[in-house]
């Protein structure tokens, strides 16, 4: 059976102190679920190294929130990937819709950081989705299709190397999520987008078995058996849900009986 994804994403919310905190009370409580949903926490850059060290030894997984395309040299305020890897991060979010809109990060940084994280043995969370102008616009698919085909170009995949894509609209993250509302029904047939464009660079026995599929925006314990229920998608990106103990456990027990 494929893993199931647990990913939080803590942004800018969670000094040091907190972020090691909460990864030291949640380690023992979702421990026996460590089998069946791969664990994987995102915290600030600065808390990371200390992050290394509350998660030794437990099932919990570190990832980062970005990262440099070059491993070493005159990148002034940039992180390298070979550094990541060297403290112990496995996972990198690439291209969240907050550093695309606050920072001009463009699909073709992506591109870079994609290659950047295989080359290091850092397993890549792309997010890709469209904002509430593009939907409204009749816009979403082509957006997606955009993405995807400039995210993933000549991106190759060897031995173990696994992909995540998030479908994360950007409308349905909770901060910007006024009164909208998003339906399983909605997230199905933009997987099903992703998937097409992935088939474009990659085998499709490698989009089967190498690819997961995630969806993210406003997810919790309430809302996340709805996405489950579509069998593209193996688990979640959680935001603000990701701040609370008890609802990462809740989360992560749906994710195992699934
Ligand atoms: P949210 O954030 O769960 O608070 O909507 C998700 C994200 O932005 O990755």
């Amino acid at each position: 059976m494929k893993p199931r994804y647990f990913i939080a994403n803590w942004k800018m919310k969670l000094s040091p102190d907190a972020s090691v905190k909460l990864l030291k009370a949640l380690a023992p409580k979702v421990k026996k679920f460590g089998q069946k949903v791969e664990l994987i926490f995102c915290p600030g850059f600065v808390a990371l190294a200390g992050c290394t060290q509350a998660v030794k030894g437990t099932a919990l997984k570190l990832g980062a929130q970005d990262v440099f395309w070059v491993d070493k040299g005159s990148f002034t305020g940039e992180v390298s990937p070979l550094d990541l890897q060297t403290i112990g991060c496995q996972y990198v979010i690439l291209g969240h819709s907050e550093r695309r809109k606050h920072l001009g990060e463009t699909d073709a940084m992506v591109n870079k950081k994609i290659v950047a994280c295989l080359k290091h043995g850092l397993t890549p969370i792309v997010c890709v989705g469209e904002n509430w102008e593009q939907r409204q616009e009749g816009q979403a698919t082509l957006t997606l299709e955009q993405q995807t085909r400039n995210c993933f170009q000549n991106i190759m995949l060897k031995n173990q190397q696994q992909l995540i894509i998030c479908y994360e609209p950007v409308w349905a993250i909770s901060d910007n999520l006024g009164e909208r509302q998003i339906s399983a029904a909605d997230v199905e047939p933009m997987v099903e987008v992703i998937k097409q464009g992935l088939y474009e660079v990659l085998s499709v026995d490698q989009v089967e078995s190498s690819c997961h599929f995630i969806y993210g925006g406003s997810v919790d314990s309430g809302s996340l058996n709805n996405f489950l229920q579509l069998d593209t998608i193996e688990g979640g990106l959680v935001g603000a849900a990701s701040l609370e103990a008890e609802e990462v456990v809740a989360m992560v027990k749906i994710l195992a009986n699934r």
